[in-house]
């Protein structure tokens, strides 16, 4: 297990850095990430490279038993890279360059940055290939920066066109080019789609797409060099979680493992949004189907102007279980000690501005000895869902591009049933649409807007075998090329789900609400809110009603027997969470996925593999509760609490313990 701190030797005087490394060590720290933003100081004019302070730093740190993984530095460009090659700052939408001086400000189209990039990865990786000390490679930092505008990027666009369509005349009909008069003639006669609102939406999806292929692109220059150099070294990269400009499964492809940078504080109110966190864990590890790295996991109150809210004692902990309990393997807190200089002055860390060891790091450090306990039962253990969720960027891109209703976000529709999931102790995993569904007895696929035929063939297949597929409104509408299907609604799917969809609507005054009436195994009178489906159950029953004069003989929520499975389908959006509480239990009850009584507030995940399975009850809320135990289960940390089958968790609680 790998535990530690983002450290930047390069802030501070190389006099204080034998201090830091004795601190690391004291807290059980065994790895850093080191100069991702360093390029100014590994390579401080062009082709002349200094990389013996890092050196120096990596040789204290090594004598303390810490190792490292460097950052490829490219997140953020020297000054003489601008000065000499203006034409790597991104151009925005108004056609002008953006200023140098902010991270994250490159083109990455530019021939030039291409080869500054390659040039600082391959003298950094010859340079640290045969230290001891160094691991692994981070690379670049955080990318999906912004989208640029330029020249370049317009050739490169229509480049990439041409090799996707190979003709004018099937880009004018995959585009729908017909409309407004927009055919093309040549290439360069398509526009950059500067306005989402107003450009065709199918041309606005392929930018989208190219955009995600060109960081792509550039990330494999980098790893081409790095595996080439440093063959025994892994590479991974710092993802963002629920971040979604890009396409995080291509991405992920070539790394060895995913990283993610969690920072979970700001959101809500304490003990709120508990979910948010675990749902970017889980679409962390589907991106490779396997477990994850925490690059970045906060360690303090941050913000660039502002900041926001300290973590309460217990809370850092908590945040860092959360995380094993998804599948993190590796821990590293963001950041070492809080910097005197700069944009991020307030982005706190373990340490203060004043080098002194807080409460944090105290925390931190208890942690780390945990997991050190914990590690060697962690080993060979992943989360085993017997539930999935579709998790599609294409849907997400097309559904910002067209939402069709307000607030429809893609990504919070799915978090409304995760979450649903997760309060009854179920685990899910996020899977690409390519997965094999077989293996899992539930498969949600709320808000998948982009629905290529395969696809709702194989959702159909799935069912029949005896699936349960979970499907929702604005789900199947369009095709790969973001054109509407000319079918009734939902298309390919209308047998599985036993339903048909003529008419819809949305409602753009937020006081336009319908009733819901649930049966009697879906009890309860409900409120719908944004979106409704006018749903014909064919062969599908009701399990909720619309409680409105023109709705009747229409329904909103229902089941359907189809093959050997059940297709469920919600046909709007409903206020709170006992609606979707009560929907995910008929959706796990058809499944025969067994579900936990758990406390308001405690999460429970299970870890299995190697013939171990490792129960984690973490308690995000800021009051003591007491959750259920297996028989037999064994406490490995945090069972202080642990009494006749019942498991006392403090406030911001976290155990772990071995099943029988
Ligand atoms: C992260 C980034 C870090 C650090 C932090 C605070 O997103 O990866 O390098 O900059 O934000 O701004």
């Amino acid at each position: 297990m790998r535990v530690g701190v983002d450290y930047y030797p390069e802030h501070w005087s190389p006099e204080r850095w034998e201090t830091d490394a004795r601190l690391m060590k004291e807290a059980g720290f065994n790895v850093v990430r080191l100069a991702e933003f360093a390029w100014a100081d590994m390579e401080p004019e062009e082709g002349r490279f200094d990389f013996s302070w890092l050196d120096k730093a990596l040789d204290v740190l090594g004598r303390n038993g810490v190792a490292a993984i460097l950052g490829t530095p490219t997140g953020a460009m020297p000054a003489w890279v601008k000065e000499r090659y203006p034409e790597v700052m991104a151009t925005g939408k108004d056609g002008k360059r953006l200023e140098w001086g902010v991270r994250k400000n490159n083109c990455f189209s530019s021939g030039a940055y291409r080869l500054l990039s390659e040039r600082i990865v391959a003298a950094m990786a010859s340079h640290f290939k045969g230290n001891p000390n160094v691991i692994g490679w981070q690379t670049d930092n955080e990318f999906g920066g912004p989208q640029c505008f330029c020249l370049s990027c317009r050739d490169s666009f229509h480049s990439w066109l041409r090799r996707k369509y190979g003709s004018l005349e099937a880009l004018n009909k995959a585009h729908g080019l017909h409309f407004w008069g927009q055919k093309v003639s040549a290439w360069s006669q398509i526009p950059l789609p500067v306005d989402y609102g107003a450009h065709n939406p199918s041309l606005c999806l392929d930018w989208q797409r190219f955009n995600s292929d060109l960081n792509v692109r550039f990330q494999a220059d980098q790893l081409r060099i790095l595996r080439e150099l440093c063959p025994k070294h892994f590479a991974t990269h710092n993802f963002m979680g629920l971040f979604s400009d890009l396409n995080y499964y291509d991405l992920a492809k070539d790394l060895d493992f995913v990283s993610w940078d969690n920072y979970p504080v700001d959101e809500g109110l304490p003990g709120e949004f508990p979910y948010r966190a675990s749902m970017a864990a889980d679409v962390m590890r589907g991106l490779k189907g396997k477990n994850f790295w925490i690059m970045e996991q906060t360690a303090g109150p941050h913000g660039w102007g502002t900041y926001g809210r300290n973590v309460r004692p217990g809370e850092l902990r908590k945040i860092a279980y959360q995380q094993v309990s998804r599948g993190a393997d590796g821990m590293i807190w963001f950041r070492w000690r809080s910097c005197t200089a700069g944009r991020e002055q307030y982005w706190h860390g373990l340490l203060g501005h004043d080098g002194k060891a807080l409460r944090r790091y105290e925390e931190a450090k208890l942690t780390a000895q945990e997991l050190h306990k914990l590690a060697p039962l962690l080993e060979g253990t992943t989360v085993e869902a017997k539930v999935a969720f579709v998790y599609d960027y294409e849907s997400i891109w097309a559904t910002q591009i067209q939402p069709g209703f307000k607030e429809n976000y893609a990504k919070e529709r799915a978090l409304r049933l995760y979450s649903a999931l997760r309060r009854s102790g179920v685990d899910a995993d996020m899977i690409p649409p390519s997965a094999d569904f077989s293996k899992y007895s539930a498969v949600f696929a709320p808000a998948l807007y982009i629905m290529p035929d395969a696809l709702a063939k194989r959702l159909d297949a799935y069912v029949k075998a005896g699936g349960v597929l979970f499907f929702n409104g604005r789900s199947g509408v369009k095709d790969e090329s973001g054109l509407c299907h000319e079918r009734t609604l939902p298309g390919l799917l209308s047998d599985a789900l036993g339903v048909s969809i003529e008419e819809y609507e949305a409602f753009n005054d937020s006081r336009i609400s319908y009733k819901i009436r649930g049966s009697a195994e879906l009890p309860g009178e409900y409120a719908s809110k944004r979106y409704c489906d006018w749903v014909k159950p064919l062969s599908a029953e009701a399990l909720a009603s619309y409680g409105e004069w023109h709705l009747d003989g229409y329904v909103a929520a229902t089941r359907n027997r189809y093959g050997k499975g059940f297709g469920f389908y919600l046909g709007c959006e409903v206020d709170g969470d006992a609606f979707y509480d009560a929907l995910a239990a008929c959706v796990l009850k058809a499944a025969g996925v067994e579900t936990l009584k758990l406390p308001e507030g405690v999460e429970a995940s299970v870890r299995s593999g190697a013939g171990r399975r490792l129960l984690f009850l973490v308690n995000h809320s800021e009051k003591e509760l007491q959750a259920p135990v297996p028989a037999g289960a064994k406490a490995l940390v945090g069972g202080e609490g642990l009494k006749d089958g019942v498991l006392g968790l403090g406030r911001y609680g976290a155990a772990v313990l071995r099943l029988a």
